[in-house]
């Protein structure tokens, strides 16, 4: 039990320590009047910002995972199709633009754009496996539910039992 505690205040410690991380790059983007620059910097510190929330949710998970409902797991799997098919736009979108000229022959560009792919191909395949990775292994099942309640009235004794 104390080996999940360590390993929560862990994930709690990397989160605080992605946020600080991310103070100093915005603190970096803020020296520079280069859009680019800055627009970089901010990328950066927003994914470190993104870590953070992560590392808590890791924290919350291996702690005391909060169960999805059968409702909110379908909910967010009916509307996590339509992101996927979003993110294969912007993928494809992305992938036009890598063929036209005037942002092959420009290396700042092409870099950018390259970078943006990466990213939509991410998204597209988090969302892919999100339904497998996360909601299934969350799932809170009305049999969970009974079994639970069963257990309990074992554990504690039926009445006249
Ligand atoms: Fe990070
Ligand atoms: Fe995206």
């Amino acid at each position: 039990m104390s080996e999940i505690k360590d390993l929560a205040a862990y994930f709690r410690r990397e989160a605080e320590r992605e946020r600080e991380y991310a103070r100093l790059l915005e603190g970096t983007a803020s020296k520079s009047h280069n859009l680019m620059l800055k627009a970089l910097m901010k990328a950066v510190s927003l994914d470190s910002m993104k870590h953070a929330s992560l590392y808590e949710a890791l924290a919350d998970l291996v702690e005391n995972p909060r169960l999805v409902t059968e409702e909110e797991s379908e909910e967010v799997a009916r509307e996590v199709e339509r992101h996927i098919r979003e993110e294969a736009e912007a993928v494809e979108e992305l992938e036009r633009l890598l063929k036209d000229e005037r942002i092959i022959s420009n290396p700042a560009a092409k870099f950018i754009v390259e970078l943006m792919l990466r990213d939509e191909r991410f998204h597209h395949a988090l969302l892919k496996r999100l339904e497998e990775a996360v909601l299934k292994p969350l799932l809170f099942k009305e049999e969970d539910y009974w079994e639970m309640v069963w257990r309990d009235a074992v554990w504690h004794g039926t009445p006249g039992g």
